[in-house]
């Protein structure tokens, strides 16, 4: 324990910085204190309880505005804002009521959940993450948050941080992957491109990270389900990127649907105030997940009033479509099981938040009902998405440079995804308006012109099950026909062509929320149009949509050619033809591990190593910690991307042997584009601490570098590493590092790295 040299408890120094940096502090605090305390002082506490009601937009808006139920709340102070209602006009309309027709004329905060995109759509977060590019997914969150402004929304529920291990949850399509500090890295990317500037102009809108937290650790990767987790692993790894959203000045944290060693996130006084508040020195507010404070009571917790007051003790400031707050806490103050004071500062930080975004200022500023008509869905929108798309694909194998795609000869385009528009995009899309979304038989149609002749098939069902496939793309069906023709009619199609491109893997709705699986394969009618289509002889490329890591052992070994397309976007087809012809070479990399087996999840990268760690990856080693069954190694590791050109690692080299405390260390790797064509290459450090009190990961990301290389150049990618890229929470929660070796390892993707070794004083 004595070489332990600086270790700081965990929050000690975060609550300082909070304290002196604070965005919030001087002048600008003051007059916003002045303006809510005289405001609230005329406030009655059902006025005040309104305030932290948020209910579904969706649920309450139907036929004419004025006569709907929410209109009814809204004039008797019953609303602090609503969520999910799609039209600039209803907005306006029920702004005015909050505005003209209750006696104090508080503005109303309008939610959705624009995840990836508003009417233009972008690639699935997942896909997004592995394109390493936080300057795109910031391009991408600001045209979202332009977009979704000038159709009337204020606040977006976005970014979904959670970090995820497991494959078979479906959310896992909503977040950045299973890697903390790139995690961290796209959750300030997404809240500065929803918030621009401090959310001064009418296109900037407040971010809203979710679900605080852990809800990726949900058990057996079953949705809602439990998390049971020490405060270590919470530290080093799963609060990171929500730590990174704060750390980025997001507005509004949205707590998880799971419960959390047994107390729900909810009404956890630990993680919501103690964690968030006093050690992270979060400012905004908090609101629940849609009805988490009604579902403490199956959860065995507590009935709704019960819940109210404990989920507002814990530091829950709205309530989310419970109506717990508004319609019990008045009993539980009397009872004394809430304070006055509590409900003050919930009620407090939502005006705080309508003050920030300058709706009393100007309470129209996001119902300025012209601008839709030039900003939504505009060529200029959909020209970045198709380019931000292109960077989300993955090619994890390309056996005799079988892609790019030439522009001649006959090319089958095959499979239930090549030519379903409402099936592009992916998960949570509050304004899919899938009639507008490019196919890629559509695309590559255009992008042959008369030079070549695309034809298509559907070639199979999703699944073979109508049941299972009514669950598997519900809301958004595809049209089914008869497993035996569609084959023949793929295998007809497939007869007169040069090459054949597979279009397949998950429908759209089978990954995001309550989406889990416990196979994670291409499903079976597919996978058999798949083997049909490889025993032609014919060369056979995979173009795979999926929101998740899917097992890919089959197509790996048979299949020449697979290019992961994820869900695109509302430009999906473009960008994929725009990289199977060549125009751009593939540069993503993966940010989650793709499985040989569901029995290996959880699967990740950054692992801690056994006493008895696998020396032999093929073989089985009796009393070693392996499978009999199946390698340890995933199929496709984390950062693992191929490009349509090749890149060649110099040796690496440590300035020095030592870092010296206080001090830094610089690594350089010469790295050159040894192949035919320009690319991008996504360099690697990772690092790992060879002693420490506690065990540590076998590596951990600590930089990468998005390098472009003309075809023949030759970069020399230089990381600079201090102390800080060598701390961690030990047994105590104590924040720092132990003097000592530690392994740096540079290279294309995880498992493929060079290693040195360096000590740090
Ligand atoms: C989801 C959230 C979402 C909310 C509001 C919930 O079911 O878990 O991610 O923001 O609904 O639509």
């Amino acid at each position: 324990m004595g070489k332990i040299s600086q270790f700081v408890k965990a929050g000690a120094l975060l609550l300082t910085m909070a304290g002196c940096s604070s965005p919030n502090s001087g002048g600008k605090d003051a007059e916003i204190d002045r303006f809510i305390s005289d405001l609230m002082g005329r406030m009655t506490l059902h006025e005040k309880l309104g305030q932290l009601n948020l209910p579904a937009g969706n649920d309450l808006v139907s036929g004419a505005v004025k006569n709907s139920k929410m209109a009814e709340a809204i004039r008797a102070g019953e609303v602090g804002g609503f969520f999910n209602v799609k039209g600039v006009n209803k907005i306006y309309q029920m702004q005015r009521m909050a505005v003209e027709e209750t006696r104090l004329g508080i503005p109303l905060i309008v939610g959705a959940d624009v995840i990836h995109g508003y009417e233009t759509i972008f690639p699935i977060p997942l896909a997004l993450s592995c394109s390493w590019d936080t300057a795109a997914v910031t391009r991408m969150a600001r045209i979202s948050a332009t977009e979704a402004s000038a159709d009337g929304i204020s606040w977006t529920f976005s970014p979904m941080v959670d970090i995820c291990r497991d494959a078979r949850w479906g959310r896992i399509a909503e977040g950045s992957g299973e890697d903390p500090y790139l995690g961290a890295l796209m959750a300030g990317a997404y809240v500065r491109g929803y918030q621009g500037d401090g959310m001064k102009q009418n296109n900037e809108i407040m971010a809203c990270v979710k679900h605080f937290a852990l809800y990726g650790a949900s058990e057996s990767g079953r949705d809602y389900n439990s998390v049971d987790m020490s405060r270590n692993l919470m530290y080093n790894v799963y609060l990171a990127p929500y730590k990174g959203a704060v750390e980025a000045g997001v507005g509004s944290v949205m707590s998880s649907f799971n419960t959390i060693n047994g107390v729900p996130a909810t009404a956890g006084k630990w993680l919501l105030t103690d964690l968030l508040r006093n050690e992270w020195g979060f400012t905004g507010f908090v609101v629940t997940d849609y009805n988490s404070i009604g579902e403490m009571k199956t959860h065995g917790v507590a009935d709704l009033k019960e819940a109210s007051a404990r989920a507002l003790n814990a530091g829950t400031d709205m309530d989310m479509v419970a109506h717990g707050f508004l319609h019990t806490l008045e009993a539980s103050l009397k009872e004394k099981a809430v304070t006055q004071e509590r409900i003050d500062e919930a009620c407090r930080r939502v005006l705080e938040a309508k003050y920030k975004l300058g709706l009393f200022e100007n309470p129209y500023k996001y119902c300025d009902t012209l601008r839709g008509r030039k900003e939504l869905f505009t060529e200029a929108n959909r020209k970045a998405a198709r380019e931000i798309a292109a960077e989300t694909f993955v090619l994890l194998k390309n056996e005799g440079k079988l892609l790019p795609l030439q522009k001649k000869g006959r090319i089958a385009l095959i499979g239930p995804m090549a030519d379903a528009q409402n099936n592009m995009c992916g998960t949570w899309n509050m304004d899919c308006q899938t009639d507008r979304h490019v196919t890629m038989y559509e695309a590559f149609r255009r992008a042959v012109g008369d030079k070549a002749t695309v034809s298509y098939a559907k070639g199979s069902n999703v699944y073979y099950s109508e049941h299972i496939e009514k669950g598997a793309v519900e809301p958004r069906p595809l049209t089914r026909g008869d497993d035996r023709q569609l084959r023949a009619e793929a295998l007809r199609v497939a007869a007169s062509a040069d090459v054949i491109v597979a279009a397949l893997g998950e429908s759209a709705e089978m990954s995001g929320e309550s989406s889990s699986r416990t196979d994670i394969q291409i499903p079976d009618a597919q996978k058999d149009l798949l083997k049909a289509l490889v025993a032609t002889g014919k060369p056979v490329i995979l173009a795979l949509f999926t929101g998740r890591p899917l097992d890919l052992c089959w197509e790996s070994e048979h299949v020449p050619a697979i290019l992961n397309v994820w869900f695109a976007g509302s430009e999906a087809g473009d960008a994929i033809a725009d990289v199977m012809f060549g125009d751009m070479s593939p540069s993503g990399k993966l940010t989650t591990s793709f499985p040989r087996a569901v029995g290996q999840l959880p699967l990740y990268y950054n692992h801690l190593n056994t006493g008895r760690p696998d020396t032999d990856d093929t073989t089985f080693n009796r009393y070693g910690s392996n499978y009999i069954d199946q390698s340890n190694e995933p199929l496709y590791p984390f950062g693992y991307g191929l490009s349509y050109t090749t890149f060649r690692y110099g040796n690496l080299q440590l300035s020095a042997e030592r870092m010296a405390k206080g001090g830094q260390l610089k690594v350089t790797v010469p790295v050159t584009n040894s192949g035919e064509c320009d690319g991008v290459e996504i360099v690697q450090l990772y690092l790992h601490d060879v002693y420490a009190e506690i065990s540590r990961p076998v590596k951990e990301l600590k930089a990468f570098r998005r390098v472009a290389l003309k075809k023949g150049e030759t970069q020399n990618v230089e990381f600079v590493l201090d102390e800080d890229d060598l701390k961690y929470y030990n047994s105590r929660l104590e924040y720092g590092y132990e003097p000592g070796e530690f392994e740096v390892m540079v290279g294309p993707d995880s498992r493929n790295v060079q290693h040195a070794t360096f000590v740090a004083e």
